[in-house]
């Protein structure tokens, strides 16, 4: 038995919001945010679309992939993915920017968008490495004995844009919204020996002692807003920037040797690693440290900026459709952020 990952799909708004756009409002410019990022360009949701449209979004192309149909076919392809996703049995939505505060939770939303009946749902927060902890998640819910599951929909969806301080040009500038989701499913191939296919192993790290370093302080439990309140911002994520970076390069030098050292594959065999995508320089600075070829890690953080929880189903799906992945390429996805949180995937694709 394997735990593959059978389809993926994506969910991108239309809106293009570049740096020099960005900059007629926001005391910043491109050379900046390019050189300390590497973003060039964010997409915004629109006003009435919440992470719930775009994790549906995400997860139809995911299905229609999963039958080989087009999604934007016309009503025959409509009706085939509303009866695939009644083979769902798990939908995980891993989200920082869920559509309600307290409840429902998205991936109730995005059941009932997609007809899944048969489908439990839950949200996942791990911030930036929600992706990590739900792909191991799905793996736990299909392997458990006696559960009677086959199929697990997860997503990562996220409308940061809707939760930044544009006033704040040192953390306005790095988020986008988007949606990513892979289809992960329980297969007759082998897990171990010549072969192997899936998910082979993941980290899961957390230390909490770093939440103050990234934090959405207003509107629930510990700061709710009060009746009469004069509400100046909405919430909005504060950072220390610094503390954040130096924390992501460490783990990521740490977290990717250790992950293929307990499989026993040298990062030569490693075909490609699919990081979070926060900051180029992030990823710069952990690739020298590592001595790996910068060409290792998949980077398209200059069209998206941080998408947290969605940037890697988001890249997955990238390659995937642009016929980068092949059978068999060993794969390590990373995940670093909100939390603080951690954590690598391996599989074999
Ligand atoms: N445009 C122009 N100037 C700016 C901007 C901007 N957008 N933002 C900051 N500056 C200025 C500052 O005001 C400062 O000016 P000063 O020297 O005159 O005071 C100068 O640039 C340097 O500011 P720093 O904050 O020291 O810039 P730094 O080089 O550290 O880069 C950054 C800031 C990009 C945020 C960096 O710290 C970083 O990438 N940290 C990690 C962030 C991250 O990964 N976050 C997401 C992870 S978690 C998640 O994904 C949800």
């Amino acid at each position: 038995m394997a735990i593959e990952v059978i389809a993926t799909g994506r969910a991108i708004p239309p809106r293009l919001l570049t740096n020099d756009e960005l900059a007629k409002d926001v005391d910043t410019n491109d050379e900046w945010i390019r050189s300390h990022t590497g973003i060039g360009a964010r997409h915004v949701a629109a006003s009435e679309v919440a992470a719930s449209d775009l994790a549906a979004e995400a997860a139809r192309n995911a299905l229609a992939m999963m039958i080989g149909v087009d999604a934007d076919s016309g009503a025959a392809a409509d009706a085939a993915i509303a009866e695939a996703a009644l083979s769902l049995d798990v939908i995980i939505v891993a989200t920082a920017t869920p559509d309600h505060l307290v409840i429902p939770s998205t991936a109730c939303l995005v059941q009932n968008k997609l007809g899944a009946w048969r489908a439990s749902a839950m949200d996942i927060s791990a911030g930036c490495t929600g992706f990590i902890y739900g792909l191991e998640t799905a793996a736990g819910l299909l392997s458990v004995r006696g559960g009677n599951r086959r199929r697990v929909l997860l997503i990562g969806a996220e409308t940061l844009t809707r939760f930044v301080d544009w006033s704040d040009r040192s953390t306005c500038v790095l988020f986008g919204d988007g949606a990513g989701a892979v289809i992960v499913e329980k297969t007759d191939a082998p897990q171990e020996g010549a072969g192997k296919r899936g998910l082979l192993r993941s980290i899961l790290r957390a230390d909490g002692a770093g939440s103050v370093h990234l934090v959405c302080r207003r509107g629930a439990g510990r700061s709710p807003f009060m009746p009469g309140e004069v509400v100046e911002k909405s919430p909005y994520i504060e950072m220390n920037g610094q503390a954040v970076y130096n924390f992501a390069v460490k783990v990521i030098t740490e977290t990717i040797p250790e992950i293929a050292a307990m499989e026993g594959i040298s990062l030569d065999d490693v075909a490609r690693i699919i990081p979070h995508q926060a900051n180029a320089r992030i990823i710069q600075a952990a690739t020298k440290r590592l001595k790996l070829p910068e060409d290792k890690f998949f980077l398209n953080i200059q069209n998206y900026a941080n998408t947290s929880a969605a940037s890697i189903p988001i890249a997955l799906d990238e390659l995937n459709r642009g016929g980068k992945l092949s059978k068999g390429d060993i794969l390590i996805t990373m995940g670093f952020g909100g939390g603080l949180t951690y954590g690598a995937n391996l599989l074999v694709w």
